[in-house]
C-alpha cells in the first residue's frame, strides 16, 4: 500500500466542505491513516512548499496557506499518490473535471481546496514535515 499527503486547504475548510471532501475520501477506497486541523504560519507554510520558492507566485501562495485552519492528512491506498491526484482534479479549478474535488469545492488556482503529493519522494518529506510515526499508528 502506497502513502500519500493530502490537505484541505484554507477556503475548503473555511467553507464547510472539509465534512464532503472526507466522505468523498472515505467513499473512494482511501485508509485515513493520520489527520489534524492546524492553523499554519508563515514560516511553516514556505518550509511545506519550499519547492516553489523561487516561482513568482511563492508569496501569494505561503499568505493563502497561512490565512486560516486547514486539515492536513496522510492517506493509504493502492496507488495512492496518482489516485489522490486523479480525485483532486486539475490544479486550476476551472480546467478541472467533472466529479473532482477542485471541480466542485475549488474557488481559484490559488484557493483550490486541496492539496496532494506529486511522487513518492514528495509524499515522504511532506508526511514527515507534519506526522510522527505515532500519529500515524492503526
Ligand atoms: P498542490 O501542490 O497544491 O497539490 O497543487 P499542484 O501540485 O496541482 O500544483 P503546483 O504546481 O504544485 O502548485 C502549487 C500551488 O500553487 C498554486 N499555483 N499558483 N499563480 C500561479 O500561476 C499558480 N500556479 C500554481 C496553486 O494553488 C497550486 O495548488
Ligand atoms: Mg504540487
Amino acid at each position: 500500500m502506497e502513502k500519500t499527503f493530502a490537505i484541505i486547504k484554507p477556503n475548503a475548510f473555511a467553507a464547510g466542505n472539509a465534512g464532503k471532501i472526507l466522505a468523498r475520501i472515505y467513499s473512494e477506497g482511501f485508509a485515513v491513516v493520520g489527520l489534524k486541523k492546524l492553523y499554519m504560519s508563515k514560516k511553516e507554510a514556505e518550509g511545506f512548499y519550499h519547492v516553489h520558492k523561487e516561482r513568482p507566485f511563492f508569496g501569494e501562495l505561503t499568505d493563502f496557506m497561512s490565512s486560516g485552519p486547514c486539515i492536513v492528512m496522510v492517506l493509504e491506498a493502492d496507488g495512492a499518490i496518482k489516485k489522490w491526484r486523479d480525485l483532486m482534479g486539475a490544479t486550476n479549478p476551472a480546467e478541472a473535471a467533472e466529479g473532482t474535488l477542485r471541480k466542485e469545492f475549488g474557488d481559484s488556482l490559488e484557493a483550490n481546496a486541496t492539496h496532494g503529493s506529486d511522487a513518492p519522494e514528495t509524499a515522504a518529506f511532506e508526511i514527515s514535515y507534519f506526522f510522527s510515526g505515532l500519529e500515524m499508528l492503526m
